[in-house]
């Protein structure tokens, strides 16, 4: 049964901040469930949240405007657009945690705390690990230093942005994660998921940098179970979502091995892929997983440490390799990729690294 102990001190948005930094929420005590509000859930990273939450006996709220689907069955969605001014969005009552996971703008992240910070007893709030300014020292964590936030700036500025106005009003309240490059099934991005698709298709792979540049993700799986997790323990302060680093070699060896599809890699050096017109990282005509070092060097490869100290789990690759595949099967092979090479461009780049090599 679902109990609310208190109801909201004054009428959200309006109180003095003064006011912010103190707990008006109190947590039920009677439930087995809490009461989860899912910013998102019908996508992605959100909605395995939703999944999982809901997974664990809890009471799901999903907002969304609609546009992705419907939510898990079982979740209550409110319909809602927070890019517009005023969304006015049709939540009653207190929530348990808020996990507040859809990108969108910093003004929908200010409207949102406002109008929740005295109805909600936990807020986590999903960043990413593009805050930090420095790209190119592997092993950095939460203490290296930040890009400036831009509330109305582009997307890392503007995350960093609204991280700030996430702990203004929860305060110790407030978790904040940073996730590193997320994997597995529902990934919009077609990034970690062409190497699966590839790898699967055999044969002579293109294969960017050095074996031993290290990368690292994290499985949409594991993040969502550990941010329902920590949302029930109301874990507080900063933390990087990363997997362990590993050499490139090795996981898309680990890759192949768990696709049991035979293949041979060809190494390409960085160079030769940017002469090549080869874009790192995402976007039409690259290589995900792939950096541009030294510059980025430290993009893929943070200290996971302190977040695995703090109960994050990761499961192995073999199982987000073939989940992504899944999705990847699901979208169709022939679809035109936001990220990775075509069969044909990947085949002209290996030619002219051949030919340029004898
Ligand atoms: N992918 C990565 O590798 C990566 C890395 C680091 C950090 N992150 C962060 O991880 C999170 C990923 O979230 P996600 O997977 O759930 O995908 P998302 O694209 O951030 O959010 C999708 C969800 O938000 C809803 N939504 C989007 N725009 C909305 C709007 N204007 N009003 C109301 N609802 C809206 C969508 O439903 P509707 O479309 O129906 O509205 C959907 O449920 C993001 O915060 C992202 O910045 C991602």
């Amino acid at each position: 049964m679902i109990v609310i102990l208190r109801q909201p001190s004054c009428k959200p948005g309006v109180c003095p901040p003064t006011l912010r930094s103190t707990t008006p929420y109190q947590p039920r005590r009677e439930a087995s469930g809490v009461r989860v509000l899912v910013i998102g859930g019908t996508a992605f990273l959100s909605r395995a949240v939703a999944e999982i939450a809901l997974a664990r006996g809890h009471e799901v709220v999903c907002l969304t405007r609609g546009t992705s689907g419907d939510p898990p069955p079982g979740a209550t969605h409110v319909r809602v657009d927070w890019s517009v001014p005023d969304p006015d969005p049709q939540l009653r009552g207190t929530f348990d945690a808020v996990i507040d996971v859809a990108r969108r703008p910093y003004r929908g992240v200010r409207l949102l705390t406002d109008r929740m910070y005295d109805r909600a007893g936990h807020w986590t709030f999903v960043s990413t690990c593009l805050v930090y300014r420095d790209r190119s020292t592997p092993g950095a964590t939460t203490d290296a230093e930040l890009i400036a936030p831009d509330g109305g700036g582009p997307y890392a500025p503007s995350k960093l942005a609204s991280e700030q106005a996430v702990r203004l009003r929860f305060g110790t309240r407030a978790l904040i994660v940073r996730p590193g490059l997320i994997a597995g099934w529902g990934d919009p991005s077609d990034r970690f998921g062409y190497w699966p698709e590839r790898l699967a298709r055999g044969g002579t792979v293109l294969a960017p940098g050095r074996p031993e540049d290290l990368i690292q993700w994290i499985d949409v799986r594991d993040l969502a179970e550990w941010l329902v997790e920590s949302a029930e323990r109301r874990r507080s302060g900063t933390f990087d979502a990363v997997g362990t680093p590993v050499g490139i070699g090795s996981a898309l060896g680990s890759m192949a091995a768990a696709l049991d599809v035979p293949s041979e890699l060809v190494w390409v050096p960085q160079e030769f892929l940017h002469s090549a017109g080869v874009v790192p990282w995402s976007g039409q005509d690259s290589l995900p997983l792939w950096v541009r070092r030294p510059d980025d060097a430290g993009l893929m490869a943070r200290d996971p440490l302190p977040t695995l100290n703090n109960g994050l789990r990761l499961r192995a690759l073999a199982d987000t390799a073939r989940a992504a595949l899944a999705w990847e099967r699901a979208l169709g092979s022939h679809r035109e990729r936001k990220s990775g090479l075509s069969p044909a461009r990947e085949r002209a780049v290996l030619d002219l690294w051949r030919a340029g090599a004898r």
